[in-house]
């Protein structure tokens, strides 16, 4: 497949690319700025910003799937779900199916499912509400979007880089809660489950994953 990666510096976008090209895929990858992680085959580099949909759509055209990985800077989060819109947008004109990683905050919260997570002060701290509620605008961003193929990865409350362990679950629309109590994945095994949802889609449009 080509797999065209927006964000593919970040720590999503990264390990998304690595995991592609693991796997045989060609990946364009997209960020304003370009400091390749690593020189891994098949990777071609762009410079674009996904507020651009001009630039953006030769790229979709060319792309079998997009990954859209970006976080916008503290301070600018409510810029998330327009920007996602011109995504959308752009990806709507080139029929590119477009696979979201967001957030976790429009999951429902395991114990009370009329409690979204980034109301949840118990996932959700002080300091991480504005990119939860970020998220949540981003996914109505996608189910209000008129003609793009979307599916929406909301990860687990915890997202950090760490080991590719092979294994994780997937739900629905309800954050997973690990056996230690915990709700976590590393951004190898979330990568993992982007490509599994790039080769086999689901069919779901909003899904969780965690272990
Ligand atoms: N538990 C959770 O819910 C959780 C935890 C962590 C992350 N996440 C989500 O995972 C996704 C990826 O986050 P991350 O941690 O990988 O982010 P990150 O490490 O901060 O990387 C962000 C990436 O987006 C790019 N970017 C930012 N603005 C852009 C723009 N306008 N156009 C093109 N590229 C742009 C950045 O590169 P340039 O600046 O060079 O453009 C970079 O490659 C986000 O949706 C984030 O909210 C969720």
């Amino acid at each position: 497949m080509k797999i065209l990666v927006i964000g593919a510096t970040g720590m999503v976008g990264s390990r998304v690319i690595d995991e592609a090209a693991r796997r045989g895929h060609a990946v364009t990858a997209v960020s304003r700025s370009l400091t390749p992680h690593a020189d891994a085959a098949g990777v071609e580099w762009v410079a674009a910003d996904a507020g651009d949909p001009d630039a953006l759509k030769p790229l979709l055209s060319a792309a079998d799937v997009a990954v859209l990985a970006v976080r916008l800077a503290p301070g600018s989060e409510h810029a998330l779900a327009p920007t996602t819109t011109r995504v959308l947008d752009a990806a709507a004109t080139t029929a590119t199916p477009l696979l979201v990683v967001g957030g976790a905050g429009p999951l429902r919260s395991p114990d009370r499912p009329d409690l979204l997570i980034a109301d949840n002060p118990e996932y959700v701290p002080a300091v991480w509400r504005a990119i939860a509620v970020a998220s949540t605008d981003q996914l109505e961003a996608c189910r209000r979007h008129p003609g793009a193929e979307w599916t929406y990865l909301s990860p687990p409350a915890l997202l950090a880089p760490g080991e590719r362990t092979g294994t994780y679950r997937r739900g629905a629309d309800t954050l997973l809660v690990a056996s230690d109590g915990r709700s976590h994945i590393s951004a190898e095994d979330l990568a993992l489950a982007v490509l599994d949802e790039l080769e086999t889609p689901s069919g779901q449009r909003h899904l969780t994953v965690g272990y």
